[in-house]
């Protein structure tokens, strides 16, 4: 069976009653209760699907794809468009987990209705269950929020800012810088955003704004006390060509696993050992005697 079936099944949503769909409001639910918020990026279907099996709670579709699955140096080059793309196979393998779009830069750096009109498209054109945007922007999260839209927000080293920021560099460093960020964080929750991503903050100053809002932080290179944690599939699973950031915990070296299967197989194919005799088709016995039998008379027909 490939993996790009779900056996027996066309429902697209989680309904094992003991093992619900994650929703926004089920976030501030398990903060709440104290439960930790598993988070992983995902961008295609075989690998969201695998991700949403093994029991994470919130899947991103990050624009980090830029880089890790497209090439590109940032993530400022990615395009509405693409990421679409990506959110709908994601969307497609995902029953439990909450599929979170990341907006791309300029998707909604310009006007308020601009920011609410791109972020319809990708709950209405690929099924995603809230969007995560950048920044303190209070504004856009309070229009989001009336239009119905679940929004995560994105406080600290915020990648898109990357020419603003001078390079990626921990944020919230003094005392000033880290009182604007819990303000910004709580400005944030107050317009709406159901959880807060806090990207390369320092571990106490996350803790702190953890402490302070009523919805989740999901960290990512800001310590263990946020009520979440968020990684980059290919950081987690050894899938990228650069030293990895200090936060990042490698669970898998896949990169080398692909990349020995890969020479292996290369082998196989140069030495003539694949595909053997058991990874070939035959003809029905009958069918081949009588191929024989026409090969011997020389009654080779033309087709
Ligand atoms: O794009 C991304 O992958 C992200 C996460 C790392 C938070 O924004």
């Amino acid at each position: 069976m490939s993996i790009t079936n779900f056996p027996g099944e066309g429902a697209s949503a989680s309904t094992n009653p003991s093992n619900p769909k994650v929703t926004m409001p089920a976030l501030s639910e398990m903060k709440r209760q104290g439960k930790a918020i598993s988070a992983l990026t995902a961008y295609d279907y075989a690998t969201s699907r695998l991700v949403d099996e093994a029991g994470i709670d919130l899947i991103l579709v990050g624009d980090s794809l830029a880089m890790v699955v497209m090439g590109h140096e940032n993530t400022l080059a990615v395009t509405v468009d693409e990421m679409l793309h990506h959110t709908r196979a994601v969307r497609r393998g995902v029953r439990r987990a909450l599929v979170v779009a990341d907006m791309p830069f300029g998707s909604y750096h310009g006007s308020v209705s601009e920011g609410v009109t791109n972020a319809i498209r990708f709950v209405k054109e690929a099924g995603a269950e809230a969007v995560k945007i950048e920044g303190a922007r209070v504004e856009l999260v309070r229009a989001l929020t009336e239009a119905e839209i679940p929004v995560v927000g994105h406080l600290g080293l915020t990648p898109q800012s990357i020419h603003q920021m001078g390079g990626y560099r921990v944020q919230g460093r003094s005392a000033d810088a880290a009182l604007q960020l819990q303000a910004d964080a709580v400005a944030l929750a107050e317009a709406g955003a159901g959880a807060i991503v806090l990207e390369g903050v320092p571990r106490e100053v996350a803790a702190r704004i953890t402490a302070a809002l009523p919805v989740p932080t999901i960290g990512i290179g800001a310590g263990p006390e946020c009520d979440g944690q968020i990684l980059v599939f290919h950081d987690l699973l050894g899938l990228t060509f650069a030293p990895a950031a200090k936060f990042v915990r490698r669970y898998s070296d896949l990169g080398g696993v692909i990349r020995s299967a890969v020479e292996s197989y290369k082998v196989d194919v140069e030495k003539r050992t694949f595909p053997s005799d058991e990874e070939s088709y035959h003809l029905p016995e009958a069918a081949r005697r009588s191929l024989d039998a026409t090969e011997n008379t020389g009654r080779i027909r033309r087709v």
